[in-house]
């Protein structure tokens, strides 16, 4: 493990900030922030493409006890779901081909909200109006080369 993936860069109250140099780090990232996620959490993830938003969903499954193999971008259906007998269900939303926010109300993304598990949602940015407030956010930015500057903030503090 190095020094940028075991503490943030910097913190404040606008979040923390890392730096990944690798797909690896980005996965150790997520692994790290899995445990402190509760069911009805939802997650934007809010980058370009190959940023490494679907990397850090394979580092999330894996720290919410999931086989973080089974998790690819989901093609043809919006919304793929990952559960597995002791762990928290991981409900996994790539947004990239939505073009009105309401395309995911019809298939019924808010009721994942109110279900046992986590939502993470790849071009978060697309749906944030159509999330609860207290979302977190992870936005990543690509660097030279496999580097990646990535912060993570609450939306707004639960109450
Ligand atoms: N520091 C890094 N963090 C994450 N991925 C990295 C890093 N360095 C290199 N990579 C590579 O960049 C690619 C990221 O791909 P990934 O599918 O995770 O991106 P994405 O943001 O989900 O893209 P898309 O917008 O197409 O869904 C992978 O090939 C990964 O190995
Ligand atoms: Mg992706």
């Amino acid at each position: 493990m190095t020094t940028s993936e075991r503490s943030p860069q910097s913190e404040s109250e606008s979040g923390s900030e890392f730096l990944t140099a690798s797909a690896e780090e980005t996965r150790a990232l997520a692994r790290r922030l899995a445990p402190t996620l509760r069911p009805g959490d939802v997650v934007l993830l809010v980058g370009e493409l190959g940023a490494g938003k679907t990397t850090f969903v394979q580092g999330l499954a894996e720290g919410l006890g999931l086989d973080p193999q089974r998790v690819s971008s989901p093609t043809f259906v919006l919304i793929q779901e990952y559960a597995e007998e002791g762990a928290v269900p991981l409900y996994h939303v790539d947004a990239y081909r939505v073009r009105d926010p309401r395309e995911l109300v019809e298939v019924g993304l808010e009721e994942y909200f109110e279900r046992p598990g986590v939502t993470v949602i790849e071009w978060g940015d697309k749906v944030r109006e159509r999330v609860p407030p207290d979302a977190i956010e992870v936005r990543f930015e690509v660097l030279e080369g496999d580097r990646r500057r990535i912060r993570i903030r609450r939306l707004q503090r639960p109450t």
